[in-house]
């Protein structure tokens, strides 16, 4: 298997890109579209074709750069069944298998931070999107977000999954790159709460400033950034 976790400055984006080392199909989850060079660069250096790539919901902070790849590369554009982007072609289910050559992608309906948030999990590696973060979580309270999902997202499925489970989120602010569900069981704060009450009490008391061009990005990816 082929891994690598590419960083967006400014919206502080992890972009995950996994590939088959034997049939060298590669699948981009999460990018931004001013990166797609990068990634087009990356594929070309490593010999890999790119064929799926996901955007684990509707990003309110930077234009996906879907449109684009499929645009470069003919590549399959995927977003779980609850997406509003009508542009998707293929629109997974919850614990349906996406596969890539050997490799199999299971797709985990997380919806909390949007209503449309899937995470998905190949072997121990987990893409959270934003519905689980490294010491953090995401916000609910835009784009459908509701605290009671995202508590049964998270702690009925996430942390369900084996303490070893590496974690890779959508997003980073201060420079981590992986953790464990273990990890973060033991030490994320916003997971040391008894219920779903208290967990909706925080959630709801945030009080975070609006995503500077939410309308625009939004509007944006509703056509997967095209
Ligand atoms: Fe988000």
């Amino acid at each position: 298997m082929i891994f690598k976790q590419v960083f967006d400055q400014k919206s502080s984006t992890y972009t995950y890109l996994i590939a088959s080392s034997k049939g060298r199909e590669a699948l981009i989850i999460d990018p931004v579209l001013e990166n797609v060079g990068d990634y087009i660069k990356i594929l070309k250096e490593l010999n890999l074709r790119l064929v799926k790539v996901i955007d684990t919901h509707i990003h309110a902070d930077h234009v996906t750069g879907a449109s684009k790849l499929k645009d470069i590369t003919k590549c399959s554009t995927i977003m779980g069944d609850h997406s509003p982007a009508e542009a998707v072609e293929i629109r997974v289910k919850d614990d349906e298998l996406i596969k890539l050559d050997n490799l199999k992608i299971r797709a985990i309906y997380t919806p909390g931070h949007t209503s449309d948030s899937y995470s998905y999990l190949m072997d121990n590696y987990l893409f959270s999107g934003d519905t689980l973060l490294i010491n953090g979580t995401g916000r609910t309270d835009f784009q459908n977000g509701n605290a009671r999902d995202a508590y049964n997202s998270i702690f009925n499925k996430l942390l369900k999954l084996p303490d070893e489970t590496l974690l890779y989120p959508a997003h980073d602010y201060k420079g981590e790159k992986v953790s464990t569900i273990g990890k973060e069981k033991r030490q994320n704060p916003r997971l040391q709460v008894s219920c779903v009450s208290e967990y909706e009490e925080i959630m709801n008391n945030l009080n975070l400033k609006k995503p500077s061009k939410i309308d625009f990005n939004v509007s944006k990816n509703i056509n997967l950034g095209a």
